[in-house]
């Protein structure tokens, strides 16, 4: 198989198999991931939902080797992570995987352009400055790049933590909640961004969120509780995904 191949479509960008992440030990331990098998499709925009402690984060770190599993198996294309060591792992997280937060993680003494570019500064990458200048237009951050965060409002500094996780290209871009510190229109914003990433650069995305209107973004919605994927949603609409969410609660 070629590189070509791998990159492409057969291989799922991501792969979580028998994943348990327990926490603690004897009566103090909590299952987070109880054993969880999963397939996340290339250039396919996958949201998690579920209860609070339902694993959401615990499964989107593992996964995103942020974490390490108890036991069970992830990979990332056809790397086994499990087997890494620290460093390897570090450099395929660097090389090959974006991240964005809920509280942005921007660096406070650098600026929105510095903050964007840092990963692919890090890596030693050459800049693509045709698709940094098409992202930053995207995001709409193209007038404040010479800005600090502190001097950004809580939307614009998530834009620019956006931006920075698309602009190296990563094979996978993992969010924990992206919009949940934002109002509707930004989020809005981000979300529609987000989703042409994926339409037309084959971004492949995974996210964490509480929302329906967030999660109907995406072209499948994976349902947790208790550690457990307990159902998914194909092409999710806000109304349908409050009506799964309904029906969970009661
Ligand atoms: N470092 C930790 N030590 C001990 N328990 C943990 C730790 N991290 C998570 N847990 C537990 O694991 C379970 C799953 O947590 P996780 O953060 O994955 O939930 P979540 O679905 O993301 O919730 P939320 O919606 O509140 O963010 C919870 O019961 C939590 O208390
Ligand atoms: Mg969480």
């Amino acid at each position: 198989m070629t590189d070509l191949d791998v990159r492409t479509e057969k291989i799922p960008a991501a792969r979580a198999v028998d994943a348990m992440k327990t926490y603690g030990t004897g009566e103090a331990s909590v299952h987070a991931l109880a054993g969880v098998t999963v397939d996340f499709p290339r250039h396919g925009f996958t949201a998690i939902m579920g209860p609070s402690g339902s694993g959401k984060s615990t499964l989107m770190q593992c996964v995103a080797g942020l974490d390490r599993l108890t036991s069970g198996h992830v990979f990332i294309g056809t790397t086994a992570i499990d087997g890494l060591s620290k460093t390897d792992l570090t450099l395929l997280r660097r090389d090959r995987l974006g991240f964005i937060f809920q509280q942005y993680n921007l660096i406070p003494s650098l600026s929105a352009e510095e903050n964007i570019l840092l990963p692919l500064s890090l890596a030693g990458t050459k800049v693509d400055r045709a698709w940094f200048d098409e992202v930053v237009q995207t995001v709409g951050m193209q007038d404040r790049l010479k800005n600090l965060p502190s001097q950004l409002s809580g939307g614009q500094q998530q834009r620019v933590a956006v931006a920075r996780a698309l602009v190296p290209k990563p094979e996978i871009i993992f969010a924990d909640e992206p919009t949940g510190a934002l109002d509707s229109r930004t989020g809005t914003e981000i979300l529609s961004f987000m989703r042409r990433a994926v339409d037309t650069t084959g971004q492949t995305i995974v996210m964490v969120t509480h929302d329906p209107h967030a999660a109907s973004y995406a072209d499948r919605v994976l349902f947790l509780a208790d550690g457990q994927i307990v159902d998914e949603m194909d092409a999710p609409t806000t109304d349908r995904v409050l009506d799964r969410m309904k029906r969970f609660e009661g």
